[in-house]
């Protein structure tokens, strides 16, 4: 089964019944013999077969430079997916009778004769699957072969005869403003913009999907969406990977175009835009494009203030060995490369429902984490009320979206501590995708192939969104390109540059920091959780702050608590106050206590102030009781790493 998964994205194939199936079509891949179409493009056929959602009145043509018969075609797809499918069980008959569909042709992409023979090809395959003249055009090329491709195709007569022609461009759509404005341009002197479907990846995934559906379908939020009530939003797009391999690629691309420009101005948009006339597609796509061209694009003056850019060095031990190279040593980068791994930035809508709302975006690599939220932060109750009782302070209420790889939404709110004082806490109510739907996985691509069978344009981008948001991405790449960068400036496996907490810190706001199991399953105790007992733990964990000097565990206090450091340094102290090691974001301490109620071996101290994440014994034991499968595994892991003998039944003990 496939890694490349990321998405829960369809319903059981029961529930799938009633569905329509994908229109009828001869679908054309160029570069049928690369990446994408193996580990992507295949796969999501294939779930659409399981799915019952593909036409039996389809083919698939695949061209690209490799010589092969049709028949070898088939036996390279028939050993690749076994590798990239992304369903638990593999149905064998039904892809047996996908891949009969599959045919092949090797050809260059600017030879007109190729073209000659590609259309005599479609047409009998049209005649024998009964396509009814629609072909679906899928650019899985490199970007410098769209115009070509959209060029031969129109004069080699692909545009006439009855039936739908549709193109599917992958990403990137340009490589900055004038190279997307150009290949508009090309693409459009033999196509009309209809006829056009450019990918964002991100469209596919049901997270980003239902960002629509849960706006306009649930009347209680619209009426607080503007800056009325909203005091700012976070989109966060954090990888843990690195460039894994494609540092040539990567350096001339850096995180602007490969994330933000593309992926996160999509999420802002279906995040910010105006209420559509209806779900049509051109509705959708007008006031998206509306939006983005609302975002204000910043003079080099307001890239230095809002705009923070960050390189990843090595990861080093305490003895300075290089454990990780840093972006520069990657593969295939410039070794004084400039290009940026992560950045930060504090974005303005210019309209009346987001005038003043501050819009924050960051996205990087080789982070601690990898996350992708969405952090409406709405504006605090007054705390005037509350003068005279024990509540100093009242937090705000949020509202996250947790795309990826946890999904599902969350508000967090207020809630009285039980007992006789007035005391109160932050809370929150969670729904997962996996607790409400019966889901497998799917690639993502599913979706766009299906939608632009039926001809329906809503997940994909547009000619005047690309633009408007090159517009916005511009003077930041102009800026960058002028201004000499002091990287490397963040370390593997860190929260990014610190310049990016100061960012946000100058607003008097922080980067609201989301724990996933991922980071959770990098902690020993924790690493075989399922994902429902690591939920719980993360329901459980709730955040303190510390001022810089503070002390956080004093040595011989007994332990009823272990701390995950979300932001900030902590130092951890020997008898003499020596400092025996300092550790920072990401790191844990304390979780001996969650074992023993044994009195604490070493001081603690914040050496910043800090963000901090601490989950209580009491709440650890009592998930354990929920889940007692995991009791043995943990105290085994007790036993070996921290020589803690104990047994299951004291670990779930009630005293806690
Ligand atoms: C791609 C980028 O578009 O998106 C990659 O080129 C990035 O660099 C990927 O890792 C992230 O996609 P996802 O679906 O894993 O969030």
């Amino acid at each position: 089964m496939s890694d490349n998964a990321q998405v829960v994205g369809s319903y059981s194939a029961a529930e799938q019944s009633d569905n329509v199936t994908s229109n009828p079509c001869v679908m054309l891949i160029f570069g049928a013999s690369g990446d994408l179409t193996k580990r992507l493009l295949v796969p999501a056929l294939y779930n659409l077969a399981c799915d019952g959602l593909l036409s039996k009145n389809f083919a698939i043509l695949g061209i690209a430079l490799d010589e092969m018969t049709t028949e070898q075609y088939r036996e390279r797809m028939n050993n690749d997916i076994k590798k990239f499918h992304t369903r638990q069980q593999f149905d064998q008959k039904v892809w047996d009778d996908l891949i009969s569909r599959f045919h092949y042709m090797s050809g260059g992409f600017s030879d007109m004769k190729v073209f000659e023979t590609l259309k005599k090809k479609v047409s009998e395959l049209n005649g024998q699957y009964q396509a009814q003249g629609n072909v679906l055009f899928y650019f899985a090329v490199a970007p410098r072969f769209f115009g070509l491709l959209c060029e031969n195709l129109q004069k080699s007569g692909f545009r006439d005869g009855p039936g739908w022609k549709r193109i599917i461009v992958e990403k990137p759509f340009g490589t900055d403003l004038a190279s997307a404005l150009k290949l508009n341009e090309d693409i459009l002197k033999h196509w009309q913009e209809d006829q056009i479907y450019r990918v964002d990846h991100y469209l596919g995934k049901e997270t980003v999907q239902n960002l629509l559906t849960f706006r306009f379908s649930n009347g209680m939020f619209e009426p607080l969406w503007n800056k009325n009530y909203i005091d700012n939003i976070q989109f966060n797009v954090c990888e843990a990977v690195d460039v894994e391999g494609r540092g040539g690629y990567y350096d001339q691309s850096g995180v602007l175009r490969d994330m933000m420009q593309n992926h996160m101005f999509q999420m802002l948009a279906y995040l910010c835009m105006e209420v559509p006339g209806s779900f049509s597609s051109d509705a959708i796509r007008n006031e998206k494009a509306k939006l983005l061209q609302a975002v204000r694009a910043y003079t080099p003056e307001e890239v230095e203030r809002f705009v923070v850019r960050g390189q990843y060095g090595p990861n080093v031990d305490d003895a300075g060995k290089v454990l990780k190279p840093g972006y520069r040593q990657e593969k295939d980068v410039n070794p004084e490369s400039k290009t940026e791994t992560y950045a930060a930035a504090r974005f303005h809508i210019d309209n009346w429902r987001w005038e003043g709302v501050p819009i924050y975006l960051r996205s990087g690599k080789a982070l601690w984490k990898r996350g992708t939220e969405i952090v409406v932060t709405f504006k605090k109750a007054p705390e005037v009320m509350f003068r005279g009782t024990p509540v100093e302070h009242i937090g705000a209420n949020r509202l996250i979206f947790h795309i990826q790889p946890y999904q599902g939404i969350e508000i967090q709110f207020q809630a009285k501590i039980p007992g006789p004082l007035l005391k109160i806490q932050p809370v929150h109510m969670r729904f997962g995708y996996g607790d409400a739907f019966k889901a497998s996985r799917y690639t993502g691509y599913e979706v766009m192939i299906y939608s632009c069978s039926l001809g329906d344009g809503t997940l994909f981008s547009r000619g005047d969104l690309v633009e408007a948001a090159w517009r916005v991405a511009q003077p930041l790449m102009d800026y960058w390109k002028a201004a000499p960068a002091d990287f490397p400036n963040y370390a593997r496996n860190s929260w990014g540059p610190k310049a990016a907490a100061e960012l946000i810190k100058r607003d008097g706001r922080n980067w609201h920091e989301v724990v996933t199991e991922e980071v959770l399953k990098k902690v020993e105790l924790f690493k075989d959780g399922d994902l429902l007992f690591l939920s719980q733990l993360i329901m459980a964990l709730k955040a303190r702050q510390t001022a810089a000097g503070e002390t956080v565990i004093q040595k011989g206090e007994l332990g009823k608590e272990m701390y995950l450091i979300a932001r900030g340094e902590v130092e951890v102290l020997d008898d003499a106050g020596k400092v025996l090691k300092t550790l920072k974001d990401g790191d844990l301490f304390g979780e001996i206590a969650l074992l023993m109620s044994t009195p604490r071996t070493a001081t603690v101290r914040s050496k910043s102030s800090c963000d901090l994440f601490v989950l209580e014994k009491a709440d650890f034991n009592r998930i354990l009781r929920d889940n007692p499968q995991f009791a043995d595994g943990v105290c085994k892991i007790a036993r070996e790493r921290y020589d803690l003998k104990l047994n299951a039944s004291e670990l779930t003990a009630t005293k806690g």
